[in-house]
């Protein structure tokens, strides 16, 4: 579990992160939304340990992200993908950049061997270890950088905007990819997007609004909230905005679908219930 308690955060006097009070337990799939500013990277740089709280704790594991003795435990536990897929690799050949981070964690080329082989597995791309990363698509050199992180076995791993960049087939395939992380091999993932759409396929969603919390509960709750998310300049998933837009038609709809199936199981619904 990462457990943070009164984290506070200033920025030349401004508070940037404001008594932020969280718990992330270990297999949760966990999303954090919020306006451009509200503190979603800052929070996230707490979690492994690039930056330390001025104010408060950050746990990981109960581990304290202020002891500098455990920053290399911390560091190995939560791996953080980041939103440029050209600024992550550190080698020049797909399996050398997964082989990266156990062969400095100090692990034999035999365990090195059978992570970069375990790790390019779970994400699907084994079939391009052996292709420079520059001569791959944006979507590739995300997953490639997954993989990477993946290799360090960690408990967490942090995604910030890792699909920003990405075209809709991609960024669904990286998503898709790390959901299964998650279902399949326990991986914790912080989920940190601006996509709506995103962010209701997670267990839970945090809302940061100005360094605060301003809600953290089921998707469902999240975004049949609309005081909330007007306050917190949010929109809505896209099936869940149709419904919406059906709801101010006059259309008889109590709780906003979030995914297409829900969305597809509504419109059956209203049309069983006109005929
Ligand atoms: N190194 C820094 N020096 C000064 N101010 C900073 C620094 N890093 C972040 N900030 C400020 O802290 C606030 C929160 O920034 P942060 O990057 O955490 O927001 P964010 O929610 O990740 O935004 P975005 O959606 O644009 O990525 C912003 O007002 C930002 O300008
Ligand atoms: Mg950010």
């Amino acid at each position: 579990m990462i457990q943070i308690t009164g984290l506070c955060r200033r920025y030349g006097g401004r508070y940037v992160l404001k008594n932020i009070d969280l718990k992330i337990k270990a297999g949760s799939f966990v999303a954090i939304v919020g306006a451009n500013g509200s503190g979603k990277s800052t929070l996230a740089a707490h979690l492994n340990a690039l930056l330390k709280p001025e104010e408060g704790s950050v746990i990981v594991d109960g581990m304290d992200t202020r002891d500098a003795d455990r920053l290399f435990d911390i560091r190995e536990r939560v791996g953080m993908v980041m939103q440029n897929p050209d600024h992550q690799a550190v080698a020049s050949i797909v399996e050398d950049d997964t082989a990266f981070a156990p062969e400095n964690l100090g692990f034999d080329e035999t365990e090195t061997q059978s992570r970069v082989d375990r790790a390019l597995d779970a994400v699907g791309i084994t079939h391009l270890r052996q292709r420079p990363i520059s001569t791959l698509s944006g979507g590739q050199k995300q997953l490639a950088a997954i993989a990477g992180i993946f290799a360090m076995c960690p408990q967490y791993m942090i995604c910030d905007e890792s699909t920003s960049m990405l075209d809709p087939t991609s960024r669904r395939r990286v998503l898709s990819c790390v959901k299964q992380l998650n279902k399949n091999l326990g991986l914790t993932v912080i989920w940190i997007t601006h996509y709506m759409d995103e962010a209701a396929q997670a267990d839970r969603v945090i809302v940061l609004d100005n360094g605060r919390i301003a809600a953290d509960d089921t998707p469902s709750q999240v975004f049949n909230n609309s005081e909330l998310l007007d306050r917190c300049a949010l929109e809505l998933p896209p099936c869940a905005a149709l419904a919406a837009e059906l709801k101010k038609e006059g259309i008889n709809i109590n709780a906003l679908p979030l995914t297409a199936e829900e969305c597809a199981n509504m419109i059956a619904t209203l049309t069983e219930a006109a005929q």
